[in-house]
């Protein structure tokens, strides 16, 4: 059977179907799927009941993998492949954890709009997030496409906005809901980066913005002035019409590219447990290096 995009949201989210992903993907199989998210930047697919191995394999097709941060962020679970991020509320004994749990509360802030690892100085280019356990309500994950966003900013936004540089900073996202508590290691581990907060996206040659929760003052400007700036893009950046919401179900998963969206989790009931596993292929080149020798747009988008 062959594969098949569907779009499901007004400007982007592609719906894949007539392709199993458990089995090796060749050459042209990984076109398509590039094919498809530079053109729909989240990619949806459903009933794909993957092992961490399968989900490993397939997402090596597109790059390097990142390592996860846990240990980073003084988080001792070892449940999974160092290849796989833990967003579950679950311990290294598969047991639910407290509510006070400072594991459990340092992922809260993914419940803020972010962009996986725009943190690290080579960011994320995929993250691919597969549904295990989801939780009877609530636990959706919202995407937001800004490439999208930035064509309806004002031209005069776009001129002032166009050379701006933003600090990224892990725990400048996690402060803003109050949890600041880090060690002297954790902080030494994470320090900011610069990223550009309007790149062209290589996938699709659009131009688009580049925020996330993590991205705390613009370089050069008095921070509280960068920081309105920042907060004002990301109101912009997340209305409805841009704003996809994802309701998951066990076997899904979704792709989508940090190049050019955000997303955040919704709230949950933590009695229930949600247990997702993510891979992420790590971009190339810093967003700096990027802007100063673009790459050409690697992949036809046909319309
Ligand atoms: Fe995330």
């Amino acid at each position: 059977m062959a594969m098949r995009v569907r779009q499901v949201h007004p400007v982007f989210v592609g719906e894949v179907t007539g392709i199993d992903l458990r089995q090796p993907l060749d050459s042209a199989g990984v076109a398509a799927i590039e094919a498809a998210i530079a053109r729909h930047a989240v990619l949806v697919f459903p009933d794909q009941p993957l092992s961490d191995e399968q989900q490993i394999a397939f997402s090596r097709r597109f790059g390097p993998l990142e390592t996860s941060i846990r240990k980073l962020r003084g988080d001792n679970r070892d449940r999974l492949d160092p290849h796989i991020s833990d967003i579950s509320n679950l311990d290294e004994k598969n047991a639910m954890m407290a509510r006070d749990d400072r594991r459990r509360i340092g992922q809260l802030a993914n419940q803020l709009w972010h962009t996986d690892s725009s943190f690290k100085p080579i960011p994320a280019r995929y993250s691919l997030l597969s549904a295990r356990v989801v939780p009877p309500e609530g636990g959706e994950t919202e995407f937001a496409d800004l490439r999208a966003a930035y064509d309806a900013l004002p031209d005069r936004t776009k001129m002032e906005i166009e050379d701006l540089v933003a600090e990224h900073w892990y725990l400048y996202s996690r402060s803003q809901i109050g949890f600041a508590d880090f060690s002297a290691e954790e902080r030494a581990g994470l320090e900011p980066v610069r990223q550009v907060l309007v790149r062209v996206h290589p996938g699709s040659g659009r131009k688009t913005l580049y925020l996330a929760s993590h991205a705390s003052h613009i370089v050069g400007m008095p921070v509280p002035e960068g920081r309105l700036l920042l907060r004002d893009l990301m109101e912009h950046a997340t209305q409805q019409q841009f704003v996809y919401r994802h309701q998951w179900r066990v076997g899904d998963l979704v792709m989508w590219d940090d190049r050019c969206t955000m997303h955040r989790g919704r709230s949950y009931d933590p009695r229930h447990v949600r247990d997702m596993h993510r891979t992420t292929v790590s971009d190339e080149r810093s967003t700096l290096d990027q802007r100063a020798q673009p790459i050409a747009a690697r992949v036809a988008v046909p319309a």
